[in-house]
């Protein structure tokens, strides 16, 4: 990395502090502060990390003013054209696109790694019925640190490299058993002789008593929606897998801390909450009235879907994925899909009115794959847990650029404090 410089006035004192950036390959400079405490006694501050680079990574590229996304300089609509998911894991994971022995290798490996220890299955049996799956997910994606402790060195290369391919291989099928569990049906076990996505439909909706035949545009359309949903830079869920793997915690536990992570409604929970949201709305004479509610200050109902801390233009991701919409509806002869329809008239309506586009409040990836997962037959409630399964392969890939940084240390933020001075301890008996 080239080194520019900065320099910081006191204005009080007039003192100017010189301060090193740093050049990446491309995107801003980053102008290193980790010496300000030591020099000047004061912290920056930025909360929600609006301006802050928590780390320097080779993994995923993001320009939010002109809607590109690249992993590892691919751009995602050329690896959304051409690839497919395990290859798009492969390159995230190792940097480089696989020759045609690695990629078989590769997909041989996850392919025969789906099963999940049986002990482990029957944890399905302590959730209630109608637990949410991002629950048992996260729960049951923790507790597999209980059953792999013994063999995850996480200093050891091989160990991280069995662990990668271990929870990218079983999150499929976790996820698969939270659903079944949560309509009452037998768990399906997992099939080597399918690919990735054919597998995960068969264990969703295969039946003990039935054959399921897969459709091929469904696993078509979910192997675009996990290319699509693979990684994305430092986003909350990814920086809380870093934060927690910065303290040499399991690696399965720094995975479940991103699964929880990505569940809120602000992050990988608004895939759900757009599908709940254009329910509400129900009709398209009805949306002025909910976009009056989300330029509200005083209403706390957001347009669920629209806006991005990064994209301040179109998000790529959702322009594919609405393109995918209308091939899987016209597929299943949804063509005229009211939500679908609704979701085009919200969209239009939205970008057509200055207060989204004063505040660049685009559709981002969540606006239209809840469509798409609920025309699969997938129920909303496992709308995030489809998000988890592709980003798993984005949390491991950091979690092991992390881990194999020798420079690397434990997170840990300070704070400004605005709380009471010091005071003196007041007996209960004197206090009033
Ligand atoms: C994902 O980080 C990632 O990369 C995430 C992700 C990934 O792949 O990992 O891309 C996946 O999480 C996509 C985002 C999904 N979330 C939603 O769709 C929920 C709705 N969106 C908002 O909650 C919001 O836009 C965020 C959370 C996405 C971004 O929040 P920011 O960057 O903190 O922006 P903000 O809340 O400060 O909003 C800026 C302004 C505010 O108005 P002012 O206070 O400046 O007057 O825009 C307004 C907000 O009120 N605003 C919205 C809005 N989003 C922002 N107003 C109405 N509807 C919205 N959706």
């Amino acid at each position: 990395m080239t080194i520019k410089r900065y320099e910081l006035k006191n204005l009080q004192t007039n003192d100017i502090l010189t301060l090193d950036a740093h050049e990446g390959s491309i995107g801003p400079d980053v102008i290193d502060i980790s010496g300000l405490y030591a020099k000047e006694g004061a912290f920056t501050f930025d909360p929600g990390f609006v301006a802050t680079a928590s780390c320097e990574s080779k993994i995923t590229f993001i320009d939010g003013e002109k809607g590109v996304l690249m992993y590892r300089g691919y751009p995602v609509g050329q690896l959304a054209e051409h690839s497919n998911f395990l290859e798009v894991a492969a390159l995230l994971l190792y940097g480089e696109l696989p020759t045609r022995s690695q990629l078989d290798a590769f997909t041989h490996s996850i392919m025969h790694h789906t099963m999940i220890n049986e002990t482990l299955l029957r944890f399905f049996n302590g959730f209630h019925y109608d637990a949410h799956p991002m629950a048992m997910v996260s729960g049951v994606v923790g507790s597999m640190s209980a059953f792999y402790h013994d063999s995850t060195d996480i200093s050891n290369p091989e160990h991280r490299e069995i662990f990668a391919h271990r929870i990218i291989a079983k999150i499929p099928t976790v996820a698969a058993a939270a659903y079944k569990h949560s309509i009452g049906q037998p768990f399906i076990y997992p099939r080597n002789d399918l690919d990735y996505c054919g597998n995960l439909l068969n264990m969703f909706f295969a039946v003990p008593c039935d054959d399921y035949e897969i459709d091929p545009i469904a696993a078509e359309a979910l192997d675009l929606l996990f290319i699509l949903h693979a990684d994305h830079e430092q986003n909350c869920s990814t920086s809380t897998v870093r934060l927690a793997g910065s303290s040499g915690a399991n690696p399965y536990a720094a995975i479940a801390a991103g699964v929880s992570a990505l569940w809120g409604p602000a992050h990988g929970g608004a895939n759900e909450a757009v599908l709940r949201m254009l329910e509400t709305i129900g009709t398209t004479a009805d949306i002025p009235r909910f976009i009056k509610k989300a330029k509200d200050k005083d209403d706390p109902f957001r347009l669920m879907g629209f806006g991005h801390r990064v994209y301040k233009n179109y998000d790529p991701r959702a322009t594919i994925i609405r393109k995918m919409c209308h091939k899987v509806l016209e597929r299943i002869g949804d063509n005229d899909n009211p939500l679908f329809e609704l979701a085009l008239k919200l969209e239009e309506m939205a970008l057509n009115d200055d207060y989204f586009v004063e505040k660049k409040l685009y559709p981002n990836v969540d606006f239209y794959s809840g469509i798409i997962y609920e025309a699969l037959g997938i129920p909303k409630s496992m709308f995030t847990v489809m998000f988890a399964i592709a980003r798993t392969v984005g949390w491991v890939a950091h979690w092991q650029e992390m881990i194999a940084d020798p420079g690397g240390r434990i997170g840990r933020p300070r704070q400004l404090y605005t709380g009471p001075t010091e005071r003196d301890y007041v007996a209960v008996d004197q206090r009033v």
